[in-house]
C-alpha cells in the first residue's frame, strides 16, 4: 500500500457519531489509517449525537465497534488509547442553530491550538432526510464559508428518485460549492473497482477488443447473502434498485463502459462515467416488464438454518412490496457499445456474499476444428472478481493432451492478495484519506447521480405504479426468482455461476472454491 501522510490537520465532524455507520465502518477506517500511519499529526475526531454521554464511555462504545468490524483484528491497548486520546463526544440538538455555533467555537478552538487552520470534513453519517437541516444549520453558522477546507459528505442515496435528487442538488449548491461536496459510493473505494481502470488502461492488450465486436454481453453480479437485518427502517422505503443498482451497479458499469480517460483527474474520469449513463438506453414504459425484473425473498435457508421471510423481518410490513432482489438488462448506445447487453442483478438472502463483472467474449468467428474436438469448448470469458477476494480470471481455450484434437478451456488466474501480500485498504479508508486530500475524484458528481436517477427513474415509476402481485417470489438462499433467469434466456444466454475465490489465511494460495470457471 502506498503511503501518504496528510500534512495538514483536520477535523472529523461526525453528525450521527453514536451511530451504526461511525462505529462499524468509519472510525474503525480511522483506525486502520492511523496504524498505517497516514493520519496528520494533529487530527480530531468529533462524534456529535443527542445522548448525554462522557468521552471516555463514548472512546468504549467505537472501541468495541472497532473490536468487531476492524479487518485489523482486536485493538492494540496502546495503540488504541494513542488514537482514542484524539476523539471526543459533542452533545447537541440539531435542531437549534445555537448547536451549531457551540461546534464552531470548538473548531475555532482547536484551530487556536494548533495554530494552524484544519481541513473540516462535516460527515453526515444520518438518515437523508436530515441532509437538507444539516446543511442549512452548518450554512447558518458559517462552516460552509472556507471553500476550500470546510468539506461536507454524504452518504447515498443522494435522493429517492430524480426529482428529489435534483432538488437535494440544488438545496446543497446554495450552501457549498461543488468541490466542497463528497457523495461517497462507497464501492468506489474498493481497491477491484479501481482496478477496472488500472486494468483497462494500463495494458495495450484488452482495449482493442473492448467493444461491440468482440463482446457479447456483461454479466454484474451484486449478491449479498445478509437479508435487510435491522435497517427495514429505510430499506421498506428504498428496495434493491435504489439501494444498489442505482449506485454501486451503475458505477461498476460505467468504469466497464467508459472511454479512455485523457488523464487521471478527477474531473475527466467523472465526465467519462457521465458520458455512459447518459449513453445508456431509457426503458420505455412498454418494455420495462421484459427489461426488469424484481423479487422479494421468501422464507428459506441459510447456513443450515430456517430464515424468516422478508415480510416477517422487524419492521416490514406485512404485506410489503419493496423489491430485495432486481435484475436489469440496459444498453449503452454508442459506437463501442451498440447492441452489447449489459445484463445486472442484486438481491438479498442469496447464496453468497459475491460482487463480481463477467465479461463474455465472443464465439470464434470459424470453426476450424471438427465438431468433435469442440464438446467441451467455450468463449473467452474474463472475470473480474470484487469480493468477498478479490482477482481477475481469464478463460481460454487450449488443447487437451492427447492423440486426438479436443479442446478444453482453462483460465489464467491473477488474485490480489497472493500476488502483493498485503492488505488491500477497506473502502472507508481509501475514500476518507481521498477527502482529506481533498480528492474527489472517488466520489460523485451531482450531474452523475441524477444521471443515474434517470436511469433508473422509468423502472422506478413503473414498480410503484403496479405493485407485485407474485411476492415473495424466491426463497431465501436461492439465486432469485425464475423471471431472472428468463431476462436472459429470451435472449438465448444465462446467468454463470459466480465464482468463489478463496484465500488461504497466510496468502500464500488463492483459488477458485467452487468450479463455476472453466
Ligand atoms: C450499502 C447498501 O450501500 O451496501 C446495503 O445500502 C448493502 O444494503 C451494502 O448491504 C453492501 O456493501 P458491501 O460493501 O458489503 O458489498
Amino acid at each position: 500500500m502506498q503511503k501518504s501522510k496528510i500534512g495538514n490537520a483536520a477535523v472529523f465532524v461526525i453528525f450521527g457519531g453514536e451511530g451504526d455507520l461511525t462505529r462499524r465502518k468509519l472510525v474503525p477506517a480511522l483506525y486502520s489509517l492511523f496504524l498505517d500511519d497516514q493520519l496528520p499529526d494533529r487530527f480530531k475526531i468529533i462524534g456529535v449525537g443527542r445522548d448525554q454521554t462522557t468521552d471516555d464511555s463514548y472512546r468504549e462504545r467505537l472501541r468495541q465497534g472497532t473490536d468487531e468490524y476492524s479487518t485489523r483484528g482486536r485493538t492494540d491497548e496502546r495503540r488504541w488509547r494513542d488514537f482514542a486520546s484524539h476523539i471526543s463526544f459533542f452533545l447537541a440538538d440539531l435542531d437549534t442553530s445555537r448547536s451549531f455555533e457551540e461546534i464552531k467555537a470548538e473548531l475555532a478552538a482547536r484551530d487556536d491550538e494548533w495554530g494552524e487552520k484544519a481541513n473540516r470534513i462535516y460527515y453526515l453519517a444520518l438518515p437523508p432526510d436530515m441532509i437538507r437541516p444539516m446543511a442549512k444549520g452548518l450554512a447558518g453558522a458559517g462552516l460552509n464559508s472556507d471553500r476550500v477546507r470546510d468539506r461536507i459528505v454524504v452518504e447515498k442515496p443522494f435522493g429517492h428518485d430524480l426529482e428529489s435528487a435534483r432538488e437535494l442538488n440544488l438545496l446543497m449548491a446554495e450552501y457549498f460549492e461543488e468541490r466542497q461536496i463528497y457523495r461517497i459510493d462507497h464501492y468506489l473505494g474498493k481497491e477491484t473497482v479501481q482496478n477496472i481502470i488500472a486494468f483497462r488502461f494500463g495494458n495495450t492488450l484488452f482495449e482493442p477488443i473492448w467493444n461491440r465486436r468482440y463482446i457479447d454481453h456483461v454479466q454484474i453480479t451484486v449478491a449479498e447473502k445478509e437479508g435487510v437485518g435491522s435497517r427495514s427502517g429505510f430499506y421498506e422505503s428504498a428496495g434493491a434498485l435504489r439501494d444498489i443498482i442505482q449506485n454501486h451497479g451503475l458505477q461498476i458499469l460505467c468504469l466497464v463502459a467508459m472511454e479512455a480517460p485523457v488523464s487521471v483527474d478527477s474531473d475527466e474520469i467523472r465526465q467519462k462515467k457521465v458520458d455512459v449513463l447518459r449513453a445508456i438506453r431509457a426503458i420505455h414504459p412498454d418494455q420495462i416488464h421484459q427489461s426488469a425484473v424484481r423479487g422479494q425473498y421468501g422464507a428459506g435457508w441459510e447456513d443450515g438454518k430456517r430464515v424468516n421471510a422478508y415480510r416477517s423481518e422487524p419492521g416490514v410490513a406485512p404485506e410489503s412490496s419493496t423489491e430485495t432482489f432486481a435484475a436489469v438488462k440496459f444498453y449503452v448506445d454508442n459506437w463501442r457499445w451498440q447492441g452489447v447487453p449489459f445484463y445486472m442483478r442484486t438481491g438479498k438472502r442469496l447464496p453468497a456474499r459475491i460482487s463480481e463483472v463477467s465479461i463474455h467474449f465472443m464465439p470464434v468467428p470459424h470453426q476450424t476444428f471438427a465438431a468433435s474436438a469442440l464438446l467441451d469448448s467455450r468463449p473467452n470469458r474474463l472475470l473480474i472478481s470484487i469480493q468477498p477476494e478479490e482477482g481477475i480470471l481469464l478463460r481460454f481455450e487450449v488443447k487437451h493432451p492427447g492423440q486426438q484434437m479436443a479442446l478444453a478451456p482453462v483460465m489464467m488466474q491473477f488474485y490480489y492478495r497472493e500476488a502483493f501480500r498485503v492488505r488491500s485498504p477497506e473502502a472507508y479508508e481509501t475514500l476518507l484519506l481521498d477527502i482529506m486530500k481533498g480528492d474527489s475524484t472517488l466520489f460523485m458528481r451531482a450531474d452523475q447521480t441524477e444521471a443515474a436517477w434517470e436511469v433508473v427513474n422509468p423502472i422506478l415509476e413503473m414498480w410503484q405504479s403496479v405493485k407485485p402481485t407474485d411476492f415473495p417470489n424466491y426463497h431465501s438462499g436461492s439465486w432469485g426468482p425464475e423471471a431472472a433467469d428468463t431476462l436472459l434466456a429470451r435472449d438465448g444466454r444465462s446467468w454463470t455461476m459466480p465464482t468463489f475465490l478463496q484465500c488461504s489465511e497466510d496468502l500464500a494460495t488463492c483459488r477458485v472454491a467452487k468450479e463455476p470457471l472453466p
